[in-house]
């Protein structure tokens, strides 16, 4: 390579460089914005909701652009959005969408694969046109006013991995089958900020035979992040175990072992019988660290003072719940289960009552 050669080369490398940082500047006319621009992608840094509109810095180039990251930039719906419709991540997160609540709609957007909308002030669904949704990878719904999520709403996104929705008010999940259904989602943040967060409709036995089917021969992890709801009201009870086989329990625990359910009004009260029921299916699960995981650790049970809770899976509850072998004795006796606190002081006595005698 000639010398003059290496300068040219020099000055194109710099000239990368040079291009980006001459470009930071008040960009955007009577705005605070910062602006990076390249050939196919542009930041707006600092523009402190100062825009009501996307802008076209180079008409020619619109197609080119398939990264847009403008945070907390728009006082409205941007409606020039349309016109770049290649674009593949769209972080318009921080924006104030408030009073175009319903006008919110990417069905122009046919190739996104990442959208933020985190913290839009967004109170419904925003619209989705089924063919334009099928890229979407990643959606950030979080720090919103959604009060309702239903399940059939996201059947759309066919390569849907991640999906926050935490830090809204959910009160009502309708259709958590078909969240739990997808074949591509892996994450789920169900966080909710209202303490009244309920499933419209408890998952039926055969949901469940479906979906531990579906869970049964991948490796997959399904991490779901939920409170309010009980981790046992949830999953089928162990009463509906007859029906459910001991393979399709463990596909479930397995699959869930990276989740998170915490409840602290709603924990359901210890109880031995189903206790037990619920640490042999886990003592089943082939998971290496299951005893540090996620779900080892945040699903819990309310014991008989009221206040403390303790871990359901944990061996340790049985004990402190003193349900140890009589406990386990009874559960071997599913017809007596429902009198299990009487018997076990007839159990009691009667050792006493031996014990005496010898
Ligand atoms: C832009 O915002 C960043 C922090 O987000 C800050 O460090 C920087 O000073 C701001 N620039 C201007 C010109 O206000
Ligand atoms: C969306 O944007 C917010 C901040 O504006 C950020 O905290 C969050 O991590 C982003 N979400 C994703 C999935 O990147
Ligand atoms: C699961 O495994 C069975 C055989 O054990 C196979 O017939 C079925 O196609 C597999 N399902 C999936 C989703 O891979």
């Amino acid at each position: 390579m000639s010398r003059a050669h290496r300068f040219v080369l020099l000055l194109v490398l710099l000239g990368i460089n040079s291009i980006d940082s001459s470009n930071i500047s008040s960009c955007i006319p009577n705005t605070p914005c910062q602006c990076y621009l390249t050939q196919y992608s542009f930041t707006l840094l600092n523009c402190s909701y100062s825009l009501a509109d996307l802008p076209i810095f180079n008409a020619k180039n619109v197609l080119n652009i398939t990264k847009i990251i403008a945070r907390n930039a728009f006082n409205q719906w941007p409606v020039q959005l349309c016109k770049y419709s290649n674009i593949q991540i769209l972080d318009l997160s921080g924006a104030i969408f408030r009073s175009s609540s319903s006008s919110i709609d990417f069905s122009c957007l046919n190739q996104l694969i990442h959208l933020n909308l985190s913290n839009t002030q967004l109170k419904q669904m925003p619209k989705f046109h089924p063919n334009a949704s099928r890229h979407l990878q990643i959606l950030d719904l979080s720090n919103n006013y959604l009060r309702m999520i239903d399940g059939q709403q996201f059947q759309i996104f066919t390569n849907l991995i991640s999906l926050f929705l935490q830090n809204n008010p959910i009160q009502s999940i309708d259709h958590f089958e078909h969240l739990l259904n997808s074949s591509t989602l892996q994450s789920i943040n169900l966080h909710s900020s209202s303490v009244d967060l309920a499933l419209k409709q408890p998952l039926t036995v055969e949901q469940w035979i479906d979906i531990a089917h579906r869970w049964s021969n991948t490796t997959k992890l399904f991490m779901v992040r939920m409170n309010h709801i009980p981790f046992q009201s949830i999953i089928p009870t162990p009463d509906q175990f007859d029906r459910f086989s001991t393979d399709s329990m463990k596909s479930i625990l397995r699959t869930l072992m990276d989740s998170t359910f915490l409840t602290l009004f709603n924990t359901p009260k210890c109880d031995c019988v189903p206790l037990r029921t619920y640490q042999r299916m886990f003592s089943f699960v082939d998971y290496p660290k299951k005893y540090s995981s996620a779900l080892f650790q945040s699903v819990q049970c309310l014991m008989a003072d009221g206040i403390t809770h303790a871990r359901l899976f944990d061996r340790r509850t049985t004990i402190d719940l003193r349900c140890t072998t009589l406990g386990r004795k009874l559960s071997l006796l599913p017809s007596f289960s429902s009198s299990a606190s009487t018997l076990s002081y007839a159990w009691i006595f009667a050792i006493i009552f031996c014990l005496v005698l010898v």
